[in-house]
């Protein structure tokens, strides 16, 4: 039986993110999920309760969508829940892991954690990465070009710093896919 906390999470997100735009919205944390879960399957050593709400309130106190501290939106919902403290730290915990921006060079220290990571990652690449990417450039009203470079500073060296085997093999995949992007992009834009 999955948690109702579980549940209850899938519809909060809905209305959390009914503002944000294509390159952050519920969808990417629904995406989040489902990868995280699958990452799980492999990893029998790791507390799924923990996985699929780690990856369910992954951005629900991202700074660039909302003003909170600390935590506040994902553990005003958990206080709801009647989660026990313990459980809302270990939460927190990978949460606080997840952000590639904020923890450069930093492994999350549990294995929950470095699941919930390498979903995320792994939505920032491939197919999906390249339609984020360029969906937050026009939120952002930058050229095409803007985004290409993000490709070559942060998604191109995704791949290397993946965590579990799954998120390595999946990321492999997902990373030739830019490549051969890219190659396209400069074929038809070269002058
Ligand atoms: P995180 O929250 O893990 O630090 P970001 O919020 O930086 O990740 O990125 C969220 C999404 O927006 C990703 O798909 C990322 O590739 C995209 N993105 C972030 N910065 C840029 C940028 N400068 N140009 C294009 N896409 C970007
Ligand atoms: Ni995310």
């Amino acid at each position: 039986m999955p948690l109702a906390a579980i549940t209850h999470a899938k519809a909060w997100i809905g209305e959390l993110f009914s503002q944000s735009g294509g390159s952050h919205d519920a969808a990417h944390t629904l995406r989040v999920y489902r990868t995280a879960m699958k990452i799980a399957d492999t990893e029998k050593a790791c507390d799924r309760d923990i996985v699929a709400l780690g990856a369910l309130l992954h951005d629900a106190d991202d700074t660039k969508l909302f003003g909170t501290v600390g935590n506040a939106n994902a553990r005003l919902f958990m206080e709801k829940e009647g989660l026990s403290q313990e459980m809302q730290d270990r939460i927190c915990n990978v949460i606080n892991g997840v952000s590639f921006s904020h923890n450069r060079g930093k492994v999350p220290e549990t294995l929950e954690g470095k699941i919930v990571q390498d979903a995320d990652r792994l939505d920032a690449i491939g197919a999906i990465g390249i339609a984020r990417a360029f969906a937050f450039g026009g939120e952002h009203g930058r050229a095409l070009e803007d985004t290409i470079a993000h490709f070559h500073e942060k998604l191109l060296r995704i791949s290397g710093e993946m965590q579990t085997a799954y998120g390595r093999h999946e990321a492999a995949k997902r990373h030739e896919m830019m490549v051969r992007f890219l190659e396209a992009y400069r074929k038809e834009t070269e002058e």
